[in-house]
């Protein structure tokens, strides 16, 4: 009686192996090809609401300033960036949180309670405690963030930048 296939015990070992390897491979292979690949498949994270605490911890009338850190992942590039703003609490749930950027060039603006105005020690302008130019160079008021509540705390929206 004559064999009807001619696949050696050789070949038949070497082809299970071959199949078996590249089932390992992909197992192995694809995991890592995702972990590297994945940073560039995320996009940037892109606008947030930041808490900036309760709003009983602000006093009212008396810009108040909060500062914090945002960490930006665009692909593998990691960039923290600090940010300051103040938060003037009005009369009944008024809220303005201001941004501590002149809008002139882009230096840190500082309250003074003695004036009652931010001053941008860079070129001498000075803004009212709402936020608008009383004098220098900036084209327009200090710029606002959009704020909400949830209970009880203070949100600001972040844009990402
Ligand atoms: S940067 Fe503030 S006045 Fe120029």
């Amino acid at each position: 009686m004559a064999r009807s296939s001619n696949v050696t015990r050789r070949g038949f070992i070497t082809s299970v192996m071959a199949f078996a390897g590249s089932i390992m491979g992909v197992v192995v292979g694809l995991p890592i090809i995702g972990y590297l690949i994945s940073p560039a498949l995320n996009g940037a994270k892109t606008d947030a609401w930041v808490p900036v605490g309760k709003l009983d911890n602000y006093p009212p009338n008396v810009p108040t300033q909060f500062s914090f850190t945002r960490t930006k992942v665009n692909g593998w590039e990691k960039t923290v960036n600090s940010y300051s703003v103040y938060v003037l609490r009005g009369d009944g749930d008024k809220i303005k949180v201001l941004s501590t950027v002149c809008t002139h060039l882009g230096c840190r603006v500082s309250y003074s309670k003695d004036s009652d105005t931010y001053a941008c020690p860079c070129h001498d302008a000075r803004f009212s405690r709402e936020g608008v130019v009383l004098s220098g160079p900036p084209p327009r008021p200090m710029d606002q963030y959009e704020t909400k509540m949830d209970n009880g705390t203070l949100f600001i929206r972040v844009l990402a930048s």
